[in-house]
């Protein structure tokens, strides 16, 4: 496995693949790799000639500069658990090498067709215009044929799949296919996240009540309202001490609009553990 610095070496390394005829997987992630990511690196492998996973923490996608800084990175371990992987190329760049000063502070408006107006881009206005700044950077210079995100980032990966269908026509990024993952749990059901190194181990076990309770809401759906079920379960989360939701919505999966039904619909939470923020989701 190869740990590339430069977007000089990625093209480089790239241009030979390409003429080499061989498919490329991306994984692109912020690093502190845990099992979810995992199983993201093993499907790109198995599924195209060459992987290659990006660790980057993007500043342009934070905007509270605490998470940025309290953010774990460990880019050693990483890389020993994607060698152990199968991973060929390790795409490790500074934050200079990606952005010019003038980037890294630039305000991006990209258009999301409203995707970015719910959820997550309420509450971190211009998180999504970070995200998609530098998953496009990385999509120019991998040229990947497939690209490989976690569902447990649901509107993360809905924003992904409308900016690329809206550059299909013109081209943009070739055939690149958008591969979405299902989410990987702890055995006791919490959703594998980097941020749960910032847990405790007593946080971690008040906050298996955020999946549990998502769970038991596909029972209370069955007989239940959409705008009681969405009741129940911040009334449930919120009634565990340590737990303060910030959200729950139930929206269609494909406009990620409040919906009231429950075809096609998805329940999204984000739970403050702590001083942890932490989201998951559940489809009904
Ligand atoms: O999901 C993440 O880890 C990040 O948002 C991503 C897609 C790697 C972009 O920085």
């Amino acid at each position: 496995m190869q740990i590339i610095k430069t977007k000089e070496e990625l093209r480089r390394v790239v241009d030979t693949c390409k003429s080499g005829r061989k498919t490329i997987g991306l994984v692109p992630t912020m690093g502190a790799l845990h099992e979810g990511h995992a199983s993201l690196v093993r499907r790109a492998v198995s599924e195209n000639n060459v992987c290659v996973v990006s660790v980057f923490v993007n500043p342009t996608q934070f905007n509270n500069k605490e998470d940025l800084a309290l953010y774990p990175r460990d880019l050693q371990r990483d890389a020993e658990l994607l060698a152990s992987l199968g991973t060929h190329f390790v795409f490790a760049p500074s934050p200079e090498e990606m952005y010019t000063a003038e980037e890294v502070n630039r305000t991006f408006a990209f258009d999301f067709g409203g995707l970015d107006k719910v959820m997550e881009g309420k509450m971190r206005p211009g998180h999504f215009n970070g995200v998609v700044q530098v998953v496009s950077r990385l999509f120019y210079l991998v040229r990947p044929d497939r690209a490989y995100f976690g569902e447990k980032d649901f509107q993360q990966l809905a924003i992904i799949r409308f900016m690329v269908d809206r550059s299909a026509l013109a081209g943009t990024f070739g055939n690149l296919r958008i591969v979405g993952c299902p989410i990987v749990r702890e055995a006791s059901g919490l959703a594998l996240s980097s941020r749960n190194e910032r847990l405790n181990e007593e946080e971690k076990a008040t906050a298996v009540a955020i999946s549990r309770t998502l769970k038991d809401s596909l029972n209370w759906a069955k007989t239940q309202t959409v705008k009681e079920v969405k009741k129940m379960v911040t009334d449930t989360i919120n009634s565990v001490e340590g737990l303060e939701t910030e959200y729950y919505e139930i929206v269609d999966k494909t406009t990620l609009l409040p919906t009231d039904t429950f075809d096609n619909a998805i329940g999204c939470v984000t739970v403050y553990c702590g001083k942890v923020r932490l989201i998951d989701n559940i489809q009904y």
